[in-house]
């Protein structure tokens, strides 16, 4: 793969109306149970990105008809629960995490085997977190001696209900369990130890599926049928974070995101930035296909530190990267606790987000659970990004409020979550370029 580096002059302000990708989570997710629906879902507002993509790639692979994607459009010719066929080769999901973990839950319930593998980083990330529930449901899984990827999941194997405490609050593991358990015998049921996004649980219902939810149980019996339906993709509030916290660091900033999603298990970065100082307004909120969805006016601001509240990090979990920027560019402390899961996301979140800050003179002190960062004076300089798509962004909007230019490493991965990244923030007026 080539190196591709992100060049940001200093300095700029965002302005105008744009409107970000599809939401991931969501993209995943339509592919998954579009296919195991009877009938022909249509979905708009896809992400064309390499995760959701993944995702595509591997129910292709099994046998679902799927035309598009098409400017966000896709006809998915469902199979039923039962209909997907054995893929000839092991499914490559290259850097996402929920493809793998998702599916690996999926999977476990079907009469064929299967093996599912993915690239240096996912080859690296906790995967024991779903082997555990999925075994106890009755599934065999074999995984590298660390529990990590490849895994080769042994079809055939009759999976029973369970009810499970999940030990981290994850939305993955969550969705693993509550999908083998469309496959298992009697109640399957998840109880996480705080709330996580909910758009399993939506999707579901909103094909026909029944799903209790009552606090942080979720409850769903095996046998049932899921009915095709549309599916409108909202744009994704973990790529509008950063544009959030870029007009709210640049001065002059007045920048509108359009029908960005708003389900209450995202928003977590809007009720931080404010608890900041941030001036973000919410306008023409609406629910789209199960989900909200709203625009989102951000005007410059002056920040100030804050300690993060712990109940507000699963619902910001992605969003930490621009978090940490705007907590560079606060006035004060800024202390985060409780975010031991942002050390095994795509990067080890914590250090390698404060070794980029430190790299541009900002004091970031990581902790074992999250970090204690100084606002003070962004410099100029160059980062790494260790091919992390958020970490590559959230130093690009780091750039407004430098003193010199930043040079980001290693950002090709970009492309799994935010295609157009550049072109997008360039037009709102970032002084971004690409180089390699
Ligand atoms: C996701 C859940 C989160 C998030 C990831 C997408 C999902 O992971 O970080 O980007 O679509 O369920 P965890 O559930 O592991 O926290």
């Amino acid at each position: 793969m080539t190196e591709v580096r992100f060049h940001v002059e200093a300095g700029g302000r965002l302005g105008g109306r744009v409107r970000v990708p599809g939401d991931k989570s969501i993209s995943h997710r339509s592919i998954m149970l579009g296919s195991l629906a009877d009938g022909v879902t249509e979905v708009s507002g896809f992400l064309e990105g390499e995760d959701s993509l993944a995702t595509l790639a591997a129910f292709r692979a099994m046998g679902v008809a799927i035309e598009g994607p098409d400017e966000g459009q896709l006809s998915i010719h469902g199979v039923g629960l039962h209909g997907l066929r054995r893929p000839a080769e092991p499914l490559y999901l290259g850097n996402s995490g929920t493809s793998m973990r998702l599916l690996a839950g999926l999977l476990a319930g079907q009469g064929f085997d299967t093996v599912l593998t993915g690239d240096a980083s996912l080859s690296s990330r906790p995967m024991k977190r779903v082997i555990d529930p999925l075994t106890e449901m009755g599934a065999r899984i074999d995984s590298e001696p660390g529990g990590t990827a490849p895994l080769r999941i042994h079809g055939g194997q009759r999976l029973h209900g369970i009810h499970y405490r999940l030990p981290m609050a994850s939305a993955q593991v969550k969705s693993c369990v509550l999908l083998a358990g469309l496959y298992a015998e009697g109640e399957t049921c998840t109880i996480e130890p705080a709330p996580t996004r909910d758009h399993t649980e939506r999707m579901l219902a909103g094909m026909g599926y029944p799903v209790e939810v009552e606090g942080r149980t979720a409850c769903l019996s095996g046998g049932g049928r899921l009915r095709a339906t549309r599916i409108d993709v909202p744009s994704d509030i973990s790529s509008a974070a950063f544009f959030l916290v870029g007009a709210s660091i640049a001065a002059g900033s007045d920048l509108t995101l359009e029908h960005v999603g708003m389900n209450p298990t995202r928003t977590g970065v809007i009720d931080i930035l404010r608890l900041m100082g941030a001036d973000i307004e919410v306008s023409n909120a609406r629910e789209v296909g199960g989900e909200p969805v709203a625009d989102l006016r951000v005007r410059s601001a002056p920040l100030k530190g804050i300690a993060i509240p712990e109940a507000l990090v699963p619902l910001a979990i992605d969003e930490f990267p621009a978090l940490f920027v705007a907590a560079a560019c606060a006035e004060g402390e800024t202390l985060l606790t409780g975010a031991e899961e942002l050390r095994v996301k795509e990067s080890d979140r914590i250090q390698v987000m404060a070794d980029g800050l430190q790299a541009l003179g900002i004091q970031a002190d990581p902790t074992p659970d999250g970090i204690r960062i100084q606002g003070g004076v962004l410099r100029g300089g160059r980062v790494a990004s260790h091919g992390d798509h958020r970490i590559a962004m959230a130093f690009a909007m780091a750039a407004l409020r430098a003193d010199g230019p930043i040079d980001i490493e290693d950002c090709a991965n970009v492309n799994t979550s935010f295609p157009g990244f550049v072109e997008l923030a360039a037009g709102a007026g970032l002084k971004i370029s690409t180089l390699g």
